[in-house]
């Protein structure tokens, strides 16, 4: 493609000396009588490069170079003029012209200079297309990575889920209780407007809550009848055995607190810190209210599954005793067990 140059000039005599010099050396030029003129050309037509005069009728030229910078911030600019004033020059500095040249001019410099913005044209140009071509390159990667990340998780929630899974069938009773109360956690945390990053912790909190069942002896978890003072001791050792269990693994740092105190109760009679209000942390507490609602419509040994009504009632008066009252009163307004 031919590289053209527009020559911006009233004096035909200027333009003629410098086609005749830039024809020669490969560039179409294209003539326009003032900074208008100039501009009308700019607008239709597709240029290398602008050499201007400045001072010139209609629109002078320091006009014409803002009101093509406003469309193309990096077109090659030179200036031409015959009065070396240092304020306009300044002011064409600071418009971002390319290259001055003072009248009369030299067509060695001229060739020179026309040269020298070609070049930096060029230049702009090909790291324009190599930084366009590095975001799209990052976008894609990006893109793959995510996807991986994805991936990774869901095989990472689904290896736990299964985990989950024997945890509850350690006690014929609770098949599917973690999940339950996952879904119905997560629904709590929904209303509360936590943020993904919480989200996604409070998932595997509430799946693992009771992950320390699995150190307690089955002849007890699955006994029938009442279970002794002792053993219901015994069993109240889970939150502690859970923590055991996960502690030491980076991953379940943020969920500690939720296997240890998922027990604990508003007015600081639950197990085993006996924490007392919002000292018990937020994510316990959440998991605290379906998990009481779960076991308690669930069939246990020692008694039968109580109606949802009946266990409905029951935890409204556990209200700002064994529950937080703002968990409690979300989770029976939103209807979250249902
Ligand atoms: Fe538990």
């Amino acid at each position: 493609m031919e590289t053209r140059i527009l020559i911006v000039d009233d004096e035909k005599m200027i333009y003629s000396i410098l086609a005749k010099r830039l024809s020669k050396e490969g560039y179409a030029c294209v003539m326009a009588n003032n900074g208008r003129e100039a501009l009308g050309l700019f607008y239709k037509n597709d240029f290398s490069l602008i050499i201007s005069d400045i001072r010139m009728p209609e629109m002078d030229g320091l006009e014409l170079l803002r009101n093509v910078r406003a469309v193309r911030p990096n077109m090659m600019f030179i200036i031409m003029t015959a009065h070396p004033e240092i304020n306009m020059a300044v002011e064409a500095i600071r418009v971002g012209v390319t290259d001055f040249i003072i009248k009369p001019v030299d067509l060695e410099l001229v060739s020179f200079s026309v040269k020298k913005a070609l070049e930096q044209k060029k230049m702009e140009e090909e790291l324009e297309s190599y930084h366009n071509n590095l975001k799209k390159l990052v976008e894609e990667r990006t893109a793959k990575l995510q996807k991986t990340l994805l991936v990774l998780k869901k095989s990472h929630l689904d290896s736990v889920k299964v985990l989950a899974g024997a945890i509850d069938a350690k006690d014929p009773y609770t098949r599917g209780h973690s999940d339950r109360v996952r879904r119905m956690s997560m629904r709590i945390a929904a209303q509360l407007g936590f943020n993904q990053e919480r989200q996604e912790s409070l998932v595997f909190g509430a799946l693992l809550h009771d992950i320390g069942k699995i150190g307690i002896r089955d002849e007890v978890l699955q006994k029938k009848g009442q279970l002794t003072p002792e053993e219901y001791q015994y069993v109240q050792q889970h939150p502690l055995i859970g923590v055991k269990i996960v502690e030491g693994i980076d991953f379940f740092k943020d969920k500690i607190s939720m296997i240890r105190n998922h027990h604990e109760h508003y007015d600081g009679r639950g197990y085993p810190d006996g924490l007392i209000g919002e000292v018990i942390p937020l994510e316990a507490r959440i998991i605290g209210v379906p998990d009481a609602f779960d076991a308690m419509t669930s069939l246990r040994p020692h008694r039968r599954a109580m109606p949802v009504e009946d266990v409905l009632l029951e935890m409204e008066k556990g209200k700002g005793r064994q529950f937080d009252p703002q968990i409690l009163e979300i989770f029976l307004n939103e209807k979250i067990y249902q």
